[in-house]
């Protein structure tokens, strides 16, 4: 298999926070990889370190088939980056900022024209594409953001966080846009820590925290190492006693793994849960201000891993 990146003990420090704390990675080309963690996690130092903008404290990658320390002028040409600070000239319109980033890597004028307004077009930006970009509200700044990094049509495409803070139908617009560069063969890095577009958008991914990897694979490869089951999650009056309530759902032989999560819940993973629960609620025998069942999320995994919520 070729890969588009390989990485071997990748570090960034930053004095005493490890930020990146050897990440070992073999990205295949083609892939839509996912990064997903929580925030303070690593991911955009992954990516700035990828896309050549951080040097790396220790370790070695190589992207797409050029080593980061000694050619990153090669990469740097041969990526997109959409980073997760806008990076726009307010005081540009939406095609102008466009046509800048296109003059920068020598694109004609010829070509730029004609793709420039195809790629708002397929934004929803094709109305307001000469008015001041300042003058845009957040998500379509966003979206701006998200076209600078195609418009020289680069091989490798970091995205992220892309549609952090857009409402669902931009988010679908970006999904359906990003999704067209996966079926071109492009290679994609994504951040989010949108579990929903790490599972949907997703050939691989990987789940950091702390700068470290703590899981790995392709989405249902992930969802399945937490086994079949349905996930229980409630909130107790009292937090005191969660230990021991989480012992008692134990007992039950179709529950199979309880944890305490933030300072008043427990979340639980049993078998066929939905039909089991008044069991649950029978041998927990405990005050609940709310409960809900789902089935397997990434989410799950983050929880089962770590205690903690990908996002709180
Ligand atoms: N230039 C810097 N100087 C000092 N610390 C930094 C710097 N850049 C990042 N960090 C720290 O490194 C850690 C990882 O940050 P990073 O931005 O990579 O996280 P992230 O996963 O992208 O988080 P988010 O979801 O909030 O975007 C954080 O603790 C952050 O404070
Ligand atoms: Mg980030």
């Amino acid at each position: 298999m070729e890969y588009a990146i390989e990485t071997s003990n990748l570090k960034k420090y930053f004095g005493d926070i490890h930020a990146v704390d050897g990440i070992d990675l073999k990205i295949p080309k083609g892939y839509l990889y996912g990064v997903l963690g929580p925030n303070g996690a690593g991911k955009s130092t992954i990516i700035r370190i990828l896309s050549a903008i951080l040097y790396p404290t220790d370790g070695e990658a190589t992207v797409l088939g050029f080593n980061l320390r000694k050619e990153a002028s090669e990469i740097k040409k041969r990526i997109g980056v959409c980073p997760q600070e806008l990076v726009i000239y307010p005081r540009l319109t939406a095609r102008e900022n466009i046509h800048l980033i296109a003059q920068m890597h020598g694109i004609i004028k010829k070509d730029y024209k004609e793709r420039t307004d195809d790629l708002l077009g397929r934004m929803n930006l094709l109305d307001r594409a000469d008015s001041l970009s300042k003058t845009y509200s957040g998500g379509m700044k966003r979206r701006l953001n998200v076209l600078m990094a195609v418009i020289h049509e680069p091989e490798l495409l970091f995205f992220d966080e892309p549609t952090a803070g857009l409402d669902p139908q931009s988010r679908r617009v970006v999904w359906d846009f990003i999704k067209e560069f996966q079926e071109r063969d492009c290679t994609i890095i994504l951040t989010t820590h949108n579990m929903e577009e790490a599972d949907d958008l997703s050939d691989e991914l990987l789940i950091i925290d702390y700068g470290k990897i703590i899981a790995q694979g392709t989405p249902s490869e992930l969802k399945g190492k937490l086994g079949e089951g349905d996930i229980i999650e409630f909130k107790v009056r009292d937090p005191k006693n969660r230990n021991e309530i989480i012992e008692r759902a134990k007992s039950l032989s179709f529950v199979r793994w309880g944890k305490k999560l933030g300072k008043h819940r427990i979340v639980i993973n049993a078998l066929d849960g939905l039909r089991r629960i008044s069991d649950i609620m029978d041998v927990v025998k405990v005050e609940m201000e709310d409960i809900s069942v789902r089935t397997n999320t990434l989410e799950d995994i983050f929880i089962d891993l770590t205690g903690r919520r990908l996002r709180d």
